[in-house]
């Protein structure tokens, strides 16, 4: 059976650079792994009284496909040196009791933003509360993608090679680590 890896974008917009990479983790992962892309975009923001009441259909989806990976692959903008509020949303939704669904996976980060350091303030918030949630990251390759507006040609594809290397690494290892954990 494949590995089946659930996929989180923290942007929205229709020309996101972390979308497209996140297209370009499904172009060069494993040939044995699936990748479901979770939306995002209609989760309501975290309530405590919605969990409590059962969540509603947005929530309740989005918990029942992350408790059907077996991986995730987390693409992230960097916001203010973080993660968007969007990602962090949606991570708090999958976050809570009963059987909080991203416990004790494993799981892999990667974004691209504007600046020289390519979200690596926001991937080590990721990996912070990755802690809390008992993900297992993937260590290596880091996969910084900085100046992005620089690194995808005009039909979207991305042209840094040395990049699109480190992203196969880093599919293959999610998948080495997956299996490891299993
Ligand atoms: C609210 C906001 C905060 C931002 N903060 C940062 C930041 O801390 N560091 C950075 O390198 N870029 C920052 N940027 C610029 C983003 O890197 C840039 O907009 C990038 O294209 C966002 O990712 P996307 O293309 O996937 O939407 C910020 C952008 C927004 C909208």
């Amino acid at each position: 059976m494949p590995l089946h890896v659930a996929a989180l974008c923290g942007s929205l917009r229709k020309e996101s650079f972390n979308r497209k990479l996140l297209n370009v983790c499904i172009e060069l992962k494993p040939a044995d792994m699936n990748v479901e892309v979770l939306e995002i975009r209609n989760l309501p923001l975290y309530d405590q009284d919605l969990m409590d009441a059962g969540g509603n259909d947005a929530t309740r989806l989005f918990r029942e496909r992350c408790a059907a990976a077996e991986a995730f692959l987390f693409v992230t903008p960097e916001y203010n040196y973080s993660i968007s509020g969007v990602l962090k949303n949606a991570i708090d939704w999958a976050s809570r009791p009963p059987s909080p669904p991203m416990t004790a996976k494993a799981c892999a980060v990667l974004g691209a933003s504007g600046g020289p350091v390519g979200t690596a303030r926001a991937q080590y918030h990721l990996r912070q509360m990755g802690v809390f949630l008992d993900l297992r990251f993937v260590n290596k390759p880091e996969v910084m993608v900085g100046a992005a507006q620089t690194k995808f040609d005009a039909s979207g594809k991305f042209t840094d090679e040395a990049g699109r290397g480190l992203i196969k690494d880093l599919m293959a290892n999610l998948a080495k680590l997956a299996a490891k954990l299993k």
